[in-house]
């Protein structure tokens, strides 16, 4: 076999052959389902005469072919692994083509494959072509009409896109229904599901009046779980019609739970899928976490309708198109519905360790990449994460006004066409007359820029110089940057007064709060007029993706965290004022030194607990200390043991200085009322349970008391999982496996608990912990098939349980690299991913990265899928 080869951006062209109508019949069976397709196809204007017709299709059995009803004669095509070629084709025609196909054989979960019993399907990215023979690229636009027939007893429930406009029953038992999409679309949101599904009906009326059936399908045990994913997609759609002016444009919205699926969920038009670990939510089985994820993900699916759907990508090159604006639009929606800086605090902590970490490794690229092996490689944190950072730049860099004409501009401007970023950001400069041709180097240059920071205040004069430099660091195939175009809000804090300080700038009076351009290299600011001396403020709410180092002193940080106006930059300094603590801590570890807490944090806490907080959200934020891997994040190299230590030190120390503080407010965080998963109930739950954690840290009686006790009480799950966390991470064992067994036994039958029960085992810090892994891979519950269970064990295992996956004798590597081998054959797109945590070796001491690396040539040593490949390629150049 020869190496899989890379797609280039400018190697695009328009396709030459458009279709503009599709019809497609199912006649499914898990071994050998027929899926007939007339394609009704005219060659684009700008083609040349007499270009040959090249159709994308793998894995499809060729039944019979045909063109405006004539078979074609053998040497009239020819199919290989990846395409069909016919060499001369009208300038219109109808193309008739049966295949083969077997979904039963299908663990890739792309294409039509089963779930539990159940059809479905995943074409995004290039799954369409494992279906039919077709030109399976996102600006191949078509209207569907799709007709599936099934069992009508073990596939009673028939859906596809659109609108069902027939249904009937056929000899032997079998049924057909026929949907109609009058929406054209590229073959990458095509969806059929079949099986013995129930639903849950809502109904919404537009802002223009229209009614909308709304539909929830699962599987009959999961009835009871619906309620929050309908109340969210209810509210996306209102918020929709209010911040974008966007409404639905069916007459029915269906949503599907499966379970095995290798993302969150997908847009399909009119028929979204979901991981029902996306969608299914009740008290008993769910946390507030997953809670507010099923209201995310429901939403953001939601968006894509205009945000992708509508509006969709020229090619997969423009994946950030979609995506960062997408994820952008379901992060001000959660902000809208729950608490604004809550959620802009999880977002950015959760940014700055994963998106950083892939950022600063070997698979670092652009928001818009230039080429790739294997696309599925590209539903990145870089493409929906940052892609949607740059989104919020542009909409603070326009103003809303502006923003909102510019989405607009765009969404009438390019409805029904398959368009790149270049377009929308045009229609943002032309809404704004703001020149952003400079930021546009955002999208192509990858790395994460630095910013070094520096200020100096005049008593004499009463001016504030604050210089700033930026740099981006090379990453692989880009070593020289250029300077980029970044905004840095931010705000003069007066020490004495603790207030923001009113700014000018070059004359002009800017207010308490403003935002500066940096664009050149190095920059200076020099603000007049500032009556007391200042701490500065800088890159308030994260107002850029970048890392912003400034000489803060731990008083600076601890008068911050006391005074500053933006709830964000306040949990920052927290954050800083930590991290230089546990600098110290890791150093005294690594130089086997006594630790020595530094008092100001626990001052700076003992300040934080005592203080008239109103966003009790924000203060359990405050309150949670750096996690290890943002820890990791921060250190010039990686000492896994050290990090570990050192914050259990602080954690301990806190919790001994403050012991009655955090019983305090643990009782006063505690309630027996009726759950519900509002902001303030959440944040009550997340109080109490920070409070039990540090508590915990201790593990004395009292503490071990209260842990079984909230466990025991079984209110709601977020409650009961983070007990049973305390328990089982605790040292003692006596404690801890009863309270397993207890809750493996009572949850056996739900899968997505099961999950959890998984997750929470393989984060254990004891050292037995691998032989665990290795005994839940053969639980009955578990499944190399999943998805959800291979992330629950191994990805969680190895992703964040640092210490042991990253044990000196390498038997966490080997274990990941043995998985990853065996789901290369099962399923490419989990094991590509599944690698990630191998391809950051240089970020550890030598003798980790030999054992990394070695692992990684295991896994080279096989044949591998095109997906594997590229991400070892890269881990190993
Ligand atoms: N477009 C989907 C989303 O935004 C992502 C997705 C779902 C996906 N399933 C996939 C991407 C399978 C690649 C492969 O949520
Ligand atoms: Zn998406």
């Amino acid at each position: 076999m020869s190496d899989p080869k890379p797609t280039y951006l400018s190697d695009y062209r328009p396709p030459a052959y458009r279709v503009t109508h599709t019809e497609l019949t199912f006649d499914l069976d898990a071994k050998a389902t027929r899926v007939k397709a007339r394609l009704h196809m005219e060659r684009h204007p700008q083609a040349k005469n007499g270009a040959a017709l090249e159709l994308d299709g793998e894995r499809l059995t060729l039944i019979s072919i045909a063109i405006d009803g004539q078979p074609l004669g053998e040497d009239e095509y020819s199919v290989d692994a990846e395409r069909l070629i016919i060499e001369s084709v009208p300038q219109t025609f109808l193309l008739d083509t049966e295949v083969e196909i077997s979904p039963a054989s299908n663990t890739a979960l792309s294409g039509l494959y089963q779930s539990s019993g159940m059809f479905c399907t995943q074409c995004e990215a290039e799954g369409f072509r494992r279906i039919t023979f077709y030109p399976d690229r996102p600006d191949v636009m078509a209207t569907f009409s799709t007709t599936v027939i099934g069992s009508a007893t073990t596939e009673p429930v028939l859906l596809a896109n659109g609108n069902p406009v027939e249904r009937g029953s056929l000899p032997e038992g079998r049924h057909f229904v026929t949907w109609d999409d009058p929406h054209p679309k590229p073959s990458y949101l095509f969806a059929l599901v079949a099986g013995d599904l129930e639903k849950v009906e809502d109904r919404f009326t537009t802002a223009s009046g229209r009614e909308v059936t709304l539909q929830i399908w699962v599987e009959e045990e999961n009835l009871g779980k619906t309620d929050h994913a309908m109340a969210s997609l209810k509210r996306a759609m209102r918020w929709d019609e209010h911040a974008y002016g966007r409404e639905y444009d069916l007459d029915l919205f269906m949503i599907v739970a499966v379970n095995d699926f290798n993302m969150g969920a997908m847009e399909n038009k009119g028929l979204n899928i979901f991981n029902s670990a996306a969608v299914l939510t009740h008290p008993h089985t769910a946390t507030d976490v997953a809670f507010q994820r099923v209201e995310s993900i429901v939403a953001h699916e939601y968006f894509h309708n205009w945000s992708g759907n509508r509006v969709t990508c020229r090619d997969w090159f423009q994946l950030s198109l979609k995506e960062g604006f997408t994820v952008f639009r379901d992060q001000c929606f959660s902000a809208d519905t729950n608490s604004a800086p809550v959620k802009r605090i999880e977002d950015v902590s959760f940014f700055r360790t994963a998106q950083f970490a892939e950022d600063a490794g070997p698979t670092a690229h652009p928001i818009r990449p230039d080429h790739y092996i294997e696309i599925g490689n590209f539903y990145t944190l870089t493409i929906y994460e940052k892609g949607a950072e740059v989104v919020r730049m542009l909409s603070n860099l326009v103003g809303p006004e502006a923003f909102r004409r510019g989405s607009d501009l765009y969404f009438e401007r390019f409805d029904g066409q398959a368009v790149t970023i270049e377009d929308f950001v045009a229609c943002m400069q032309e809404a704004s007359g703001i020149d952003l041709s400079q930021f546009m180097l955002w999208y192509s240059q990858a790395g994460t820029p630095e910013i070094d920071a520096h200020g100096e205040y005049d008593y004499a004069n009463g001016d504030y110089r604050l210089i700033l430099r930026q740099r981006t660091p090379a990453t692989p195939g880009q070593y020289d940057k250029q300077a980029l175009h970044i905004p840095v809000r931010l705000g003069l804090v007066g020490t004495k007064s603790g207030r923001d300080l009113p700014l000018t700038l070059d004359g002009e009076s800017l207010g308490s709060d403003t935002v500066i351009h940096l664009r050149e290299e190095e920059q200076e600011f020099v603000f007049t007029d500032v009556s007391e001396a200042p701490v500065p403020s800088l890159l308030r709410g994260f107002s850029a993706p970048v890392k912003l180092r400034f000489p803060y002193g731990r008083e600076d940080l601890a008068f911050l965290l006391a005074n500053d106006s933006d709830g964000f930059n306040r949990w920052d300094a927290g954050q800083r004022l930590a991290m230089l603590a546990l600098d110290d801590l890791i150093a005294a570890h690594r130089n086997g030194v006594e630790k020595v807490m530094d008092t100001r944090v626990v001052e700076a806490f003992r300040h934080l607990l005592n203080a008239e907080i109103d966003d009790r959200a924000v203060l359990a934020e405050m309150l949670t200390l750096p996690s290890e891997a943002y820890i990791a994040e921060q250190q010039p190299l990686v000492d896994v043991d050290a990090i570990h230590a050192a914050r259990n030190f602080v954690k301990q120390r806190l919790a001994t200085a403050l012991r009655d503080d955090f019983l305090r407010l643990y009782k006063a965080n505690d309630s027996d009322a009726p759950y519900a998963p509002d902001p303030d109930q959440i944040a009550a739950r997340g109080l109490k349970n920070v409070a039990l954690s540090y508590l915990m840290a201790i593990e004395d009686e009292d503490a071990i008391e209260l842990a079984r006790k909230q466990f025991a009480a079984d209110h709601n799950m977020t409650d009961v999982r983070h007990a049973l966390t305390l328990l089982t991470h605790s040292s003692r064992d006596d404690i801890a496996e009863p309270a397993l067994k207890a809750f493996g036994e009572k949850w056996a039958h739900d899968p997505l608990v099961m999950d959890q029960w998984f997750a929470i085992q393989v984060t254990r810090p004891q050292p037995d912990v691998l032989d665990r892994v290795a005994f839940l891979m053969k639980h009955p519950a578990f499944s190399l098939k999943n998805p959800n269970k291979v992330r629950a064990l191994i990805g969680t295992f190895a992703g964040q349980n640092r210490v042991n996956f990253h044990r000196l004798d390498g038997a966490g590597y080997r274990l990941l690299a043995d998985v990853v081998i065996e789901l290369n054959r099962l399923n490419p797109e989990i094991a590509a991913r599944l690698i990630t945590p191998l391809t950051r070796w240089a970020r550890f001491d030598e003798t980790r990265q030999d054992l990394m690396k070695a692992e990684l040539e295991r896994i080279r040593a096989e044949e591998l899928s095109p997906n594997v490949f590229e991400v070892v390629e890269k881990a190993l150049a």
